[in-house]
């Protein structure tokens, strides 16, 4: 007995506080009870009221969810606000055109007026947020099923949302935080006018291009700057000539002190996805089965569109911002699965779940309780992994086929000309809007980069892809064909009307209902149904029950790791709410031997420098700059221009465009990136290896009014020397 107490006791002592200085992304509600002694402790001077308040203005006024995906920060009391390039990339696309290349030139707007409209941008403020836990939970029970819970949950949740929307124009929503085990309400205000002000040329925005993504030492000025507009009650309105500036209840002062080794700092915004408290089993399906195959197929993909996009500026202007965003998480996989690799991530995880079977088993009642968990876990990911498998070579394979998408996109209108109900009226209506999603959808494609897709991807699917569970009508048509992939695809491209802009869009401009059957009788429509009928009726049984019973083994478990280490304080993963990440500005060691500093220079760029590559250009007026040291108040102590900077913040994806605050609260970088080396921290977090890449704000400031002459910009931002 003694000594059973005595292993309990050195088990439970080995976990408490294992959360790392850096590590975690807090609920901004939280701070005050959670965090603010450290953040104090570690040299922060404002208070957990000034970073989230219900009671007046504070700094959560000044951030917003930027187009679904990103964050954003207001810098004025005009509504201007501050993104990551590679945020407002679709759009400043959009505006392009080989005649007003603001892509490859940059944009800056001389005038209010001559600001550009978004539509279909957004940003998004969090009015406040609540606990609702108990009554999320109202009426469920362990007893009943995943789905009969997610269900009560679900219908809990609507009286919620529409009670804390009464009568307000804001929208709101419930959250599942530490896999089901408390829920938070949050409630938000949405604006939908939201103007392009400026964006500098790529070889800024984006220098150092896919080359450097994910990697130190960079020197990206990876920036873009819109401008929230309201109704003249300063309410969100659609776009009107007539709308005015917002005028935020807070706005960022921006500081131009700079930073130093071991400076406090914290990152505000929306982190996307994070998975922390996962068995091994999962860290395995992910980091050494699904990563490979994925990073394999988009690969392919690169290869093939990056050889196009060297030869024609065209293509480059249709493909970049589709390579960029392949490439993306490509990269971010590899470094992932390696980071995950070094930091024997799966062995750590195993020897905690030995501990924990320890503990589970340690008496009948827990046992009872928590003992089968781990096994349980153990039994349906077996089971899945070939699955995922399968999943994975159709989602990364088969979709990034451009055709297969595109022509599926047709099934609503075959649909409609069955439903008796639909009229002539209904159906030219459908016909039209499919008229201008082509007219979009070919001003960025080329068949001839798309064919040569599909026979690699295709290629690598029939061959990889296990048998058993390849899509059918892909197995027949290559069976068809005697499994000559070439063959296969020369014919399809020709006979199908999807793959030529010409045929399809005079095809559509006279449609009737008649026509259908040419839709129907097509190979990239039978190809592209077949595939996603497949994924609807072959895999979504299997991969929705799989998820009905890990989401329940994961709650449990989620709670058992909770109370087998009551001491430790545990953050929830990101799911695109608001959080606050902090740590220090900091150094690491990223290989043997190798140093890497936490901030990088204007000279670097100049290193960097080789016109024959396209990601390393370097604009000819930034280089008369730099020649001339003409950095202004934007200098740094040490004399040079500091371009970005590292520290230990635990940010993730969503976290794009995040404002990085001093110990004052005051702007002094936007967060765009995170090292390579640290990126299996939506994983498991490593003190040593995880740091996020920020824009030093004053290279940021330098750009605007040095290069781009944009200083009535920086003239309206409250800015400290
Ligand atoms: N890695 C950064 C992020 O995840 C930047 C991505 C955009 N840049 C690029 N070169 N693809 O969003
Ligand atoms: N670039 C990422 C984004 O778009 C942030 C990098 C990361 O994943 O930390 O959110």
């Amino acid at each position: 007995m003694k000594t059973k107490i005595f292993i309990i006791t050195v088990i439970l002592s080995l976990f408490i506080n294992l959360s790392h200085a850096g590590e975690g992304m807090w609920l901004p509600l939280l701070l005050s009870q959670l965090n603010e002694k450290e953040m104090r402790d570690m040299g922060m001077k404002i208070t957990a009221e000034d970073i989230y308040s219900v009671n007046h203005s504070s700094l959560k006024d000044a951030i917003v969810l930027f187009g679904g995906g990103c964050t954003g920060e207001l810098v004025s009391a005009q509504g201007l606000l501050l993104t990551n390039h590679h945020c407002g990339y679709g759009n400043i696309q959009k505006h392009s055109s080989l005649e007003h290349d603001y892509l490859t030139n940059g944009f800056w707007a001389q005038r209010m007026e001559e600001e550009l409209p978004n539509p279909g941008l957004s940003v998004t403020f969090l009015v406040r947020m609540e606990e609702v836990t108990v009554q999320t939970l109202k009426g469920v029970n362990d007893k009943m099923s995943q789905k009969m819970r997610d269900s009560i949950v679900v219908a809990n949740n609507k009286v919620l949302v529409k009670a804390a929307i009464n009568g307000t124009h804001y929208s709101a929503q419930v959250k599942s935080f530490f896999g089901g085990n408390q829920y938070y309400l949050f409630v938000s205000e949405t604006f939908t006018d939201v103007r392009l002000v400026g964006a500098p040329p790529s070889n800024i925005g984006k220098f150092g291009g896919d080359t450097d993504n994910w990697m130190w030492p960079r020197h990206t000025g990876d920036f873009s700057m819109f401008r929230i507009y309201a109704n003249k009650e300063n309410k969100p309105a659609e776009y009107s000539k007539n709308n005015v500036p917002y005028q935020p209840a807070k706005h960022l002062t921006v500081s131009l002190k700079g930073v130093k080794e071991g400076d406090f700092t914290f990152v505000y915004g929306f982190p996307g996805t994070t998975q922390e408290y996962l068995p091994s089993y999962a860290v395995d399906m992910t980091a050494l089965q699904d990563n490979p195959i994925a990073i394999g197929l988009r690969q392919q993909r690169l290869d093939i569109i990056d050889k196009a996009m060297d030869g024609d500026r065209l293509t480059r202007l249709q493909y970049s911002a589709k390579a960029a965003s392949i490439a993306n998480y490509w990269k971010k996989m590899i470094g992932e699965t390696r980071g995950i690799k070094r930091l024997d991530a799966i062995e750590k995880k195993q020897a905690f779940e030995r501990d924990f079977q320890k503990w589970a088993q340690s008496n009948t009642e827990k046992n009872a309780e928590y003992g089968q968990l781990l096994p349980s876990f153990g039994t349906i990911y077996s089971a899945f992994v070939p699955v995922n498998n399968a999943y994975t070579y159709l989602t990364e394979g088969l979709l990034g086929i451009e055709l297969v998408r595109f022509a599926n996109s047709y099934a609503n209108l075959v649909k409609q000309c069955a439903d008796k109900s639909k009229t002539e009226a209904d159906i030219k209506k459908t016909a039209e809007q499919l008229i201008s999603s082509a007219v979009a959808f070919y001003k960025n494609y080329n068949t001839n980069v798309d064919k040569q897709l599909f026979e690699a991807l295709m290629a690598t699917y029939t061959l990889s892809c296990e048998s058993s569970m390849q899509v059918s009508v892909v197995k027949e048509t290559a069976a068809k064909y005697k499994g000559s992939i070439p063959a296969w695809s020369n014919d399809l491209y020709k006979k199908t009307m999807f793959a030529d802009s010409v045929r399809l869009l005079s095809f559509l401009s006279g449609f009737e209902r008649g026509d259908v059957r040419k839709i129907e009788k097509d190979p990239a429509y039978i190809l592209a149904t077949g595939v996603y009928s497949y994924m609807l009726n072959s895999f979504a049984p299997i991969v929705n029950s799989f998820n009905a019973s890990n989401d329940s083994l994961q709650r449990l478990y989620m709670a058992a790791q909770m109370e087998m280490q009551p001491e430790k304080r545990f953050y929830p993963d990101a799911n695109s709410t608001l959080r606050v990440a902090y740590g220090n500005v900091k150094s690491f060691q990223p290989a043997d031997a190798v140093e890497y500093k936490w901030f990088t220079t204007l000279d670097g760029i100049m290193q960097k420098e080789n016109p024959d590559i396209y990601d390393y250009k370097v604009e000819p007026k930034l280089k008369e700059l730099y020649n001339l040291r003409d950095y202004g108040r934007y200098a740094d102590a040490d004399k040079s221009m500091h371009v970005a900077f590292i520290a230990s913040n635990h940010t993730t994806g969503g976290n794009s465009g995040s404002p990085v605050l001093n110990a004052d609260g005051q702007l002094i970088g936007i967060n765009f990136d995170r090292c390579w080396e640290g990126t299996m921290s939506d994983l498991m977090y490593d003190p040593d290896q995880c740091r996020n890449i920020s824009l030093d704000i004053r290279y940021c400031l330098f750009i605007i009014d040095k290069m781009a002459g944009a200083k009535r910009l920086v003239d309206e931002m409250t800015v400290v020397e």
